[in-house]
């Protein structure tokens, strides 16, 4: 039966992935006219599959689970080792749990009002620089609402050095070499710091508010009743902290949005929160940040005549997704308005993950994330002006993951 599948019949995909980078699936699967091929990457067999079928298998936890999927080098670099994001079961529940209720409609107002104060403030000093570079600044601004909101002590002088590291965790997950070394330097130092404040909450040194990321998670128990260890509560407290800095890449993005799409900033003007949320859902479906995520099968079972066999890797295509034809109208058309019409239907629009977030897998952040966006794009569009200096380069490129616009987006004049 397998026969039926596509094979590709390089004898390993990892120069083409790393060539190909966010479109590595999607090239195979439009090539050979299928939802999923056969690969070899990095010495194993893997099958990629793309689509909202696709997705909605993937997130079928009786089919799969996370044990064994997510390679060291990356749980050395972007999520920490053993993390939430390698867990089944229980022990993922228990923990994906304390991460929505901290992650609930308040908590995401209490970021948002942050993010308002903070992005305003720097503004003023925007106003002063020859050049700001909006990932960079983005960066920093988001690291000290991060740590606000948390409860993690955070002086003005450690703000750059400590964004640079949640920054490099991130730049990490799709490289090999340098960038991938200085992504485990970056972890290892910030698991030391939030590790040693984990333990000055426990030892009452560091008084933090009762509710807050910090104190939920030193005091955090697994369903064996036991706490984390103080590194393990750490990982899991910069699950928090490192992707409300990465909200800076699609800040990025919806600057070069409004640069590339100058029609949209008068409907951000006249048109309401609404189409400032399609136009953030639009940033995060058009422009590639994640682009697969993987598991392995837990049981056996066929889905179009393949036969998934028990501890297969898998690999899921998000950006490919967000980008099917069959699921989107001229999908490589940046349209705000297609999010009108939106089903919510969680297996098609999966920028953070497929399925629903509190049974599965799918990122928790996704509020945040939205809302931050939108905190930047109305500042973007109606409450600064500001030029884009042509002596700069904004493209991004599709085979380096992660990826931004290569100057970060260079503002000028601000005022
Ligand atoms: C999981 C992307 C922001 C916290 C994920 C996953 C992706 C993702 C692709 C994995 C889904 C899966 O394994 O099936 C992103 C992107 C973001 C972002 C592109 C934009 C910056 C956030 C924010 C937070 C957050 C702001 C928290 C404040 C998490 C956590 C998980 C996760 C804790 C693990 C969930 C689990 O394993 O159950 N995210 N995320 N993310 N994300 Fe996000």
């Amino acid at each position: 039966l397998n026969g039926e599948v596509p094979k590709d019949q390089s004898l390993d995909n990892s120069l083409a992935l790393m060539q190909e980078g966010y479109e590595f699936i999607r090239n195979r699967c439009r090539k050979y006219g299928a939802d999923l091929f056969e690969a070899r990457l990095l010495g194993q067999k893997v099958v990629c599959m793309t689509g909202e079928e696709a997705a909605r298998i993937f997130y079928d936890n009786e089919k799969f689970q996370r044990k064994g999927a997510a390679p060291k080098r990356v749980q050395k670099t972007l999520f920490g080792v053993n993390a939430i994001q390698t867990k089944d079961g229980a022990v993922h529940h228990c923990r994906k749990m304390l991460f929505m209720s901290l992650l609930s409609p308040e908590g995401v107002n209490q970021l948002k009002s942050l993010a308002e104060v903070h992005f305003q403030e720097a503004v003023s000093r925007w106003k002063k620089m020859e050049r700001v570079v909006l990932f960079d600044e983005a960066e920093v601004i988001l690291c000290k609402i991060a740590c606000e909101w948390a409860g993690v002590p955070l002086t003005e002088e450690e703000a750059k050095e400590r964004a640079e590291d949640f920054s490099a965790m991130v730049d990490a997950f799709g490289a090999v070499g340098p960038r991938h070394w200085k992504g485990r330097r970056a972890r290892t130092s910030a698991e030391e710091w939030i590790t040693g404040v984990i333990e000055k909450v426990r030892t009452s040194e560091l008084d933090t508010r009762q509710g807050s990321a910090l104190h939920s998670w030193a005091v955090h128990r697994d369903p064996d009743g036991e706490p984390l260890d103080a590194n393990m509560a750490a990982i899991e407290l910069i699950n928090v902290l490192r992707p409300i800095v990465a909200i800076a890449t699609f800040i990025t993005f919806s600057a070069l949005a409004l640069h590339e799409h100058p029609e949209c900033r008068e409907k951000l003007r006249t048109e309401g929160d609404e189409y400032k949320e399609w136009f953030a859902e639009e940033v995060r479906r058009y422009y590639p940040f994640g682009p697969f995520v993987g598991a392995r099968v837990k049981q056996p079972f066929t889905w179009q005549n393949y036969n998934f066999a028990e501890g297969q890797l898998v690999l899921l295509d998000m950006y490919g997704t967000n980008h099917d034809y069959r699921l989107w109208e001229f999908p490589e058309q940046f349209h705000p308005e297609r999010f009108r019409d939106w089903d919510g239907n969680l297996f098609k629009f999966i920028p953070q993950g497929g399925g629903d977030p509190a049974k599965g897998h799918r990122c928790p952040g996704e509020g945040v994330t939205v809302e931050v966006m939108k905190v930047c794009i109305d500042l973007l569009a109606n409450k600064i002006t500001y030029e884009v200096p042509e002596d700069q380069d904004l493209t991004y490129s599709l085979t380096r993951m992660p990826t931004r616009p290569q100057s970060g987006f260079i503002l000028t004049n601000v005022e």
